[in-house]
């Protein structure tokens, strides 16, 4: 087992290895004391893991009650964070006990933004069972639900208290899911770790994933770390996720979370090579990683949508949007375009994709 600290204010561990879940009561029973832990599911992760998870709970002396919610990014609502906190305030639940969310990003931004906001705050722990919430979403405290406007508009920073990624969850993920998580995965090798990159495009979905999220929540710990609330270089992380939501969006998320963001890193780095600001043949080594990766190379939006989607970003300032642009791998930095100037950005990630 690995166990990497998040330097936050109200610093954590994230612990991953194998096995994790059947163990996963006296990992937490060392952060919190014994309470009523709400144990927050989608219906088909509760299925998998939800009794083992409450037996392991029970055992290390917590209450357990169950809060389980349809899969899938439409359960990102403020209706459905409504009906978690109704739940929560019916079951006479207080501030000092626990949120345990257990599944992928929906999940975990669903409890976490509810336990951000339950009585002022209480105390959640975040148990990732897919590749994209273990390397991205459980750590680092941005919780939110969507809006019909877009995604993530409403949300609060929260740490949890720990994480605990069992890499043997990612056993029964859908091959796609899989895929997706690794978009993610590509997104650190591209700020930062160019060996992980290369990795990833030379041993494709056939790895050693505990290694990979290692790395990845490593990567990600030491942004957070510096930057908690988003205001430097936290910003960095969005790399591929301004065109990346905006695809999402347009498949009425039917695309993966993941598969935007694949396709957003490879778009904006065929326009950051276009207009100079990237070395050349960078896209070209994208292209080959996302299809090691199974992961999609071709957007089926044009550039008007695509622009009218994108522009509800949060990354929107007024008239400024800032974009995270590679420079080479391992490399990217933030630039401000003005909004005017989008849609050639979005043209020239879109020109001649193969
Ligand atoms: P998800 O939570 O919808 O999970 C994907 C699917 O996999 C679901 O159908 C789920 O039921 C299933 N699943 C989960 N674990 C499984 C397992 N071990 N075996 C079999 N099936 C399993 O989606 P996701 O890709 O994990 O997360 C995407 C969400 O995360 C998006 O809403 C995105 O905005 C959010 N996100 C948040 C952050 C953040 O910093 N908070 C970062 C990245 C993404
Ligand atoms: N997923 C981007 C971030 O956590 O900042």
């Amino acid at each position: 087992m690995k166990t990497i600290r998040v330097e936050t204010q109200r610093p954590y561990s994230v612990k991953i290895g194998r096995g994790l879940l059947c163990a996963a009561g006296d990992h937490i029973a060392k952060v919190h004391p014994s309470c009523t832990a709400t144990l927050v599911a989608d219906q088909t992760v509760a299925g998998l893991y939800g009794q083992r998870v409450r037996h392991t709970l029970e055992a290390a002396g917590f209450r357990v009650v169950d809060y389980t919610l349809p899969p899938g990014e439409g359960s990102k609502t403020m209706e459905n964070l409504e009906h978690l906190l109704s739940f929560l305030a019916g079951h006479r639940l207080g501030r000092g006990d626990l949120i345990v969310a257990l599944g992928g990003g929906v999940t975990g931004d669903l409890a976490g933004f509810g336990a951000a906001v339950y009585q002022r705050g209480m105390s959640y722990v975040q148990l990732p069972t897919t590749l994209l919430a273990a390397v991205d979403s459980s750590v680092g405290g941005k919780t939110a639900v969507n809006l019909p406007e877009g995604k993530n508009l409403v949300g609060a920073f929260w740490q949890p208290k720990l994480v605990l990624c069992d890499c043997d969850s990612f056993v029964s993920l859908p091959a796609a899911e899989l895929s997706a998580g690794a978009a993610e995965c590509l997104k650190y090798g591209m700020l930062g770790d160019p060996v992980l990159f290369d990795r990833l495009a030379r041993e494709g979905l056939n790895t050693d994933w505990a290694d990979i999220v290692a790395a990845c929540v490593a990567a990600k710990a030491d942004i957070v770390r510096t930057d908690e609330r988003e205001a430097g270089p936290r910003r960095l992380l969005n790399l591929g996720h301004t065109f990346g939501h905006a695809i999402e969006q347009l498949s009425g998320f039917s695309l993966r979370h993941g598969e935007g963001v694949a396709l957003g890193l490879l778009m904006i780095t065929r326009a950051a090579e276009r207009k100079g600001l990237c070395e050349p043949g960078l896209s070209g080594r994208v292209i080959e990683a996302l299809r090691a990766l199974n992961l999609p190379t071709r957007c089926p939006y044009d550039t008007v949508s695509l622009t009218k989607a994108a522009l509800g970003d949060k990354k929107r300032q007024g008239d400024q949007i800032a974009l995270v642009l590679p420079r080479a791998l391992g490399d990217c930095f933030i630039h401000s375009i003005a909004v005017s100037e989008l849609s050639e950005w979005i043209k020239l990630g879109l020109e001649d994709l193969p």
